[in-house]
């Protein structure tokens, strides 16, 4: 079974305003902003839809207020939608829509669903970047970014009450592999053997929750760049920047009212058949090498002007 990744979150809220505002301000494209549903997308057509929190046709909520609804996962070929429709269907009800996409429950009782993945493959240019006697960007000043414009939808993050059970659904069940664990606490998992360092990350807790959910950007300067414009667009700081010992990634979270903090993230670690999964003791240290607990303090100097082209914005190659 090959689960590519996440390929739309769909998130009940009490305030459709304050949601589209937010991911406005955050940098995804507009698709539809209607006060029943928003939908926006990341450049590789990830979606996320917001709608009113007592809209129907959702799944149950697993908390009261605003938050995460439906996890619709990505496959890759309609044998593998199959083969998850019969898996599913040995122990909880499983429905299915016209166009194939199957919906059912994580043990923790969030709605999780599974389609044709409609993300695409990017075509990606190295960002040069100069280190001494290693140069790759000459005669050219760098790139200020004075927005992000998020890439993919990286990661979701889940409180559950019991990280065993949820764990083993998604890599017994579902084929996802392990990549690290927090002593005690929780387990970072990933679709493929071959990806990014966590698609989901499940952190035990009494009762199940948003924890967050993390966007992936070109770099620390994109992600720097986002963040100011969340800063300043008066979004308030959950954590960062700041920078993680668990995956290698930068981070800058802020606070959502769609239900949890969303973050920017960048430089993650990549894995393959040969990454050695680790054991960590959840401690601060190994939660953040360096952070800011409240963003950066100060005005934002004016960055050089650049073009668009200099940007140097990705192309969709073909469905992945
Ligand atoms: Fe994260």
């Amino acid at each position: 079974m090959a689960v590519a990744g996440i390929d739309k979150l769909i998130f009940g809220v009490e305030s459709m305003k304050d949601a589209q505002k937010y991911y406005n301000d955050f940098g995804l494209k507009k698709v539809r902003e209607t006060a029943a549903s928003s939908v926006y997308r990341t450049v590789n057509q990830a979606e996320i839809e917001v709608r009113p929190m007592k809209a129907k046709g959702m799944p149950k909520p697993i908390q009261a207020g605003s938050t995460l609804r439906e996890l619709i996962w990505g496959v890759e070929n309609k044998a593998d939608l199959k083969k998850i429709a019969t898996e599913l269907k040995k122990d909880r009800d499983v429905t299915v829509d016209k166009d194939g996409t199957l919906h059912s429950f994580a043990p923790s009782g969030l709605g999780i669903a599974f389609r044709l993945t409609q993300r695409v493959a990017l075509q990606r240019k190295v960002i040069p970047m100069n280190s001494p006697e290693l140069v790759s960007r000459i005669d050219e000043r760098a790139i200020y970014y004075k927005a992000a414009t998020p890439l993919t939808v990286g990661h979701v993050v889940l409180n559950v009450p019991d990280v065993k059970a949820e764990s083993d659904f998604y890599i017994k069940r579902l084929g996802f592999f392990l990549t690290d664990v927090y002593r005690g606490r929780g387990v970072f998992l990933r679709t493929k053997q071959e990806t990014g360092h966590h698609q989901l990350f499940l952190l035990e807790d009494d009762k199940p929750s948003l924890n967050h959910i993390g966007f992936g950007v070109r770099d620390i300067n994109e992600m720097i760049g986002g963040g100011y414009k969340m800063q300043n667009a008066g979004w308030p700081v959950a954590v960062g920047p700041g920078r993680h010992i668990v995956s290698s990634c930068y981070f800058w979270y802020f606070k959502s009212p769609v239900g949890g903090p969303n973050e920017y993230f960048c430089d993650e670690d990549y894995c393959t058949k040969n990454w050695k999964p680790k054991v960590f003791d959840p401690a601060p240290e190994t939660f953040a090498e360096w952070l800011l607990p409240k963003g950066i303090v100060g005005k934002r100097p004016q960055p050089p002007t650049r073009t668009k082209k200099d940007m140097g914005k990705p192309k969709a190659k073909k469905a992945a």
